[in-house]
């Protein structure tokens, strides 16, 4: 399903909207204050629809890689193909900043997100055993241009 979202670099207007999404996820959710320092450090980049943030992405970067620190899309609003445009958006800044390889970690049950992140070309290339309470983590990486 395509629909018509638009996506733009977060500022730190946003902090109240962003925490509000990232509550709906359940596990490692951020202060407030951790989101407003994401904002201004990181790359976060936003999807807007209806001129309301639907989601984003949050990415750190050091050198020329880059760690997805969290994407999150408002609970009514996935399966849209939201998180996968995020995500390409994402690319498309981190790759402008000269980032050539993205890592990430995720919950081993989190399945969703686990089949977007394959879909997008990421690999798995390690497991963190029991890295989370009770849930393992694996950690994904992406080199652009292989
Ligand atoms: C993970 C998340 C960001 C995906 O966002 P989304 O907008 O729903 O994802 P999309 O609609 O772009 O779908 C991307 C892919 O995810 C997979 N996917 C989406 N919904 C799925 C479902 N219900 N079951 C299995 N796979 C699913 C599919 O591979 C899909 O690609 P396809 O539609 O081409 O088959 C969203 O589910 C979410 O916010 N989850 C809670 C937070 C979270 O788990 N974040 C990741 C760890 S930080």
């Amino acid at each position: 399903m395509s629909v018509n979202v638009i996506f733009r670099m977060a500022t730190i207007d946003d902090v109240e909207q962003v925490k509000q999404i990232d509550c709906s996820y359940d596990y490692e959710q951020y202060s407030k204050e951790m989101i407003r320092s994401s904002i201004l450090n990181d790359v976060n980049i936003l999807a807007i629809l209806d001129d309301v943030i639907v989601g984003y992405v949050s990415a750190s970067i050091v050198l020329d890689e880059a760690e997805l620190l969290k994407i999150v899309v408002a609970k009514e609003c996935r399966g849209m193909g939201i998180g996968k445009r995020l995500i390409q958006q994402l690319f498309e800044v981190l790759k402008v900043k000269n980032v050539t390889t993205v890592f990430l970690e995720v919950r081993k049950s989190n399945v969703v997100a686990k089949q977007m992140y394959l879909q997008l070309g990421f690999q798995k290339i390690f497991e963190r055993k029991e890295y989370y309470d009770g849930d393992d983590a694996e950690v994904f990486k992406i080199e652009f241009g292989k």
